[in-house]
């Protein structure tokens, strides 16, 4: 496989050029020729973020960058940045700062730029207060990162750049993680939820999907060209898909089952709202669909979610979880939480450990409210302190694994397959680390001298605690079951 740009993008304008001497490419575009760079990237935040960063480097080797893990080595330095919280903006915020000590000692020849959704909102005050700063990208620009590269290189002033795309249907071509057999597949972009708390609607637009047709092509090609086994369905909210084509979710994920060599389909990321009852009845009917669903809830207490504008109540949100459970047993759950939401009471704060025992979560990812700027909650009361919310959130995660506990103990015994995914050292111990149907971790050691990666294989559960699997390998079906 080349770039892990998708096979339709054949005619490219960037030009390949091989050295006859001394064997080395270099690359022309326009009137510029690009010698072999190295780009060093950290990407923030969400599943979308991580696909995009796999887009721009698919299309930076198309002018001759490859990735490095050497910041020291790099001569392009990009970030993929987030804004969802406080936390991950001022972790970019000082990374990008201390950038400008190795600008210092590269020199111009270092090329810095940020993308991503801090850059969509504050891409020009990003460029106007970081003199080190080259250029700067929104979300919706990522497919033309070789054209801002081009002008960086070409000697233009540092820019930024975070136009909407405005073309009627969002189309685009699938880009792969390199060499795995798992990709991730974009459906839908943007959000038109408006969660109160949440600045998703402002950094990557309006909700625009691609038509079905598009799609179950693009998965058709992963799955005969790049032999992709598991494709994973991505969006802000995957379940308002196609509205706008009189298009939905289910359909698609019927079309994609019958994509032969296609095994395991996952979508990320639900909102409980448009949760129809075709979309549960497809969790009874197709065989290829993870047994996993991330569905977040944010909180159990029906006032919070109205201030939270999440249009359901808690009892819609544990009646659809029945259904789920009820036309697939399997299915195993996981979900978001905010704790401590604007003027959050303790009876609110409470409803929401309630629901977390009623629900049985796999496991979730928990939050304290972060405030973001220009959001509707940012004008709401709130009196909370962040001592308070910490305390929250800590009542919520300890509740969490005491359930989790519980859930994962029934794990043991049961012998599960899975895809292989790498191999890590813990402690001096090193194991192989494979993911389950239903998105869960399971280590194990297999014999000393086999390369497991992306073998399917069968592991009996010896031991699972609230957070780690250890398993015993039943039985290796190689690479393609
Ligand atoms: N503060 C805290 N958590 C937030 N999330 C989104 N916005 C905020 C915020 N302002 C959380 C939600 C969402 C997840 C991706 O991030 O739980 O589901
Ligand atoms: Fe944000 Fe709500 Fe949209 Fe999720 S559904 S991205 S929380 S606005």
């Amino acid at each position: 496989m080349e770039s892990g740009l998708g096979i339709r993008n054949s005619k490219l304008r960037e030009e390949t050029i091989i050295n006859p001497e001394t064997g080395e490419k270099s690359v022309k575009m326009g009137g510029l020729t690009f010698p072999p760079r190295r780009v060093w990237m950290k990407t923030y935040g969400c599943q979308m973020n991580y696909h995009d960063s796999l887009r721009l480097l698919a299309h930076l080797k198309n002018l001759n960058f490859t990735k490095t893990e050497e910041i020291e080595e790099a001569d392009m330095v990009l970030f993929n940045t987030c804004a969802i919280r406080d936390l991950a903006n001022q972790k970019f915020y000082s990374h990008l700062g201390e950038m400008k000590h190795l600008k210092k000692k590269k020199g111009e020849k270092l090329v810095i730029g940020a993308g991503g959704c801090i850059a969509q909102t504050e891409g020009k005050h990003l460029v106007a207060k970081y003199r080190h700063l080259d250029f700067a990208f929104g979300t919706d620009v990522i497919d033309q990162i070789n054209d801002m590269v081009f002008r960086t290189y070409s000697g233009d002033d540092r820019f930024a750049v975070n136009t909407w795309d405005r073309s009627s249907n969002f189309s685009i071509e699938t880009k792969i993680n390199h060499g795995t057999p798992q990709a991730f597949v974009n459906i839908i972009k943007g959000c038109d939820k408006y969660c109160t708390y949440c600045v998703v609607p402002y950094t990557r637009g309006r909700e625009r999907s691609r038509k079905l047709v598009e799609v179950v092509e693009d998965v058709k090609k992963l799955v005969k060209y790049q032999d992709v086994q598991e494709v994973t369905l991505l969006g802000q909210n995957v379940n308002s898909y196609g509205k706008e084509n009189g298009e939905n979710l289910a359909q698609l994920l019927y079309e994609l089952e019958k994509v032969e060599g296609l095994k395991l389909i996952r979508y990320t990321t639900s909102h409980p709202y448009d949760i129809t009852d075709e979309l549960i009845e497809a969790h009874g009917n197709l065989k290829k669909l993870s047994n996993h669903l991330h569905l977040p809830v944010q909180s159990g207490s029906a006032s919070v979610l109205k201030r939270m504008n999440r249009e359901y109540t808690p009892e819609h949100f544990l009646e659809r979880l029945a259904k789920f459970r009820e036309v697939n047993p399997n299915i195993v759950i996981s979900t978001d939480i905010i704790a401590g939401f604007c003027n959050e009471t303790q009876e609110e704060h409470q409803a929401t450990l309630d629901l977390l025992t009623n629900a049985q979560f796999d496991f979730i990812y928990s939050y304290v409210y972060s405030e973001r700027k220009n959001t509707r909650a940012s004008g709401m009361d709130d009196f909370l302190t962040d001592d308070i919310r910490g305390e929250r959130l800590r009542e919520i995660q300890k509740h969490q694994l005491d359930l989790q506990l519980h859930i994962r103990k029934q794990m043991e015994g049961r012998t599960y397959r899975v895809l292989v995914e790498k191999e890590k050292t813990f402690k001096g111990e090193t194991k192989w680390l494979g993911r389950t149907n239903c998105n869960r971790i399971i280590h194990f050691k297999g014999q000393p001298e086999t390369n497991y990666k992306w073998h399917w294989v069968d592991l009996k559960v010896l031991d699972a605690t609230a957070l780690s699997c250890q398993g015993v390998l039943m039985k290796d079906l190689g690479t393609l079951v």
